[in-house]
């Protein structure tokens, strides 16, 4: 795992604005993690990532779902939460495979419920309380993971709070 990069989101407009900021970064595709407790902001930084992508509708939390596919103009967007999947193998049943195998970026909600079968993320994206906000982190795991960090790093420094 690369180094630990963090930044403050003082509400859910920054939530969804920093996940807006990062779209052009994340749509090379790839896998990225979306860690933290219940009600961290994991699906609200999914919908401003998604959005700004180019999805106009809703963005639901894929819960009951356990995904819910995005093909949009840059880049098709799966995303995934895996809080009820009853056993990791069930992955491979819901094809998981090709979901990975495509140029797809894949979003996952819950992934610790996959592992095993899941493979290590290119990035992971952690949210958790802070105050009033959410403290965002993020590492890489993989070169391309180190690739976004590092981009992620410089939008961060230079980001500015609605
Ligand atoms: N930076 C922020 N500061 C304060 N509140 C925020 C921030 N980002 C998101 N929120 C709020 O956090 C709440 C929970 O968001 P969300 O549904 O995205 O969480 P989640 O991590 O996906 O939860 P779950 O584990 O249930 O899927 C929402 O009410 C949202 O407005
Ligand atoms: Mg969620």
């Amino acid at each position: 795992m690369g180094e630990l990069m963090t930044l403050y989101l003082n509400n859910e407009q920054a939530t969804l604005d920093f996940a807006a900021a990062c779209a052009p970064v994340l749509a090379e595709g790839g896998l990225v993690f979306l860690e933290g407790t219940l009600g961290a902001g994991k699906t609200t930084f999914s919908r401003g990532l998604i959005r700004a992508l180019g999805h106009e509708g809703a963005v639901k939390s894929p819960t009951y779902t356990l995904v819910e596919e995005y093909p949009l103009p840059a880049v098709t967007v799966c995303h995934f939460d895996l809080y009820r999947l009853g056993d990791a193998e069930e992955l491979e049943f819901m094809g998981i495979r090709e979901y990975l195998q495509q140029q797809a970026l894949c979003l996952i909600e819950w992934a610790d419920k996959g592992r095993g079968v899941l493979p290590a993320a290119d990035l992971v994206l952690r949210l958790a309380d802070a105050g009033n906000g959410r403290q965002l982190s993020w590492q890489a795991g993989t070169e391309r993971g180190r690739r976004w960090a590092t981009a992620l790093e410089q939008l961060a420094a230079t980001w500015e709070q609605a």
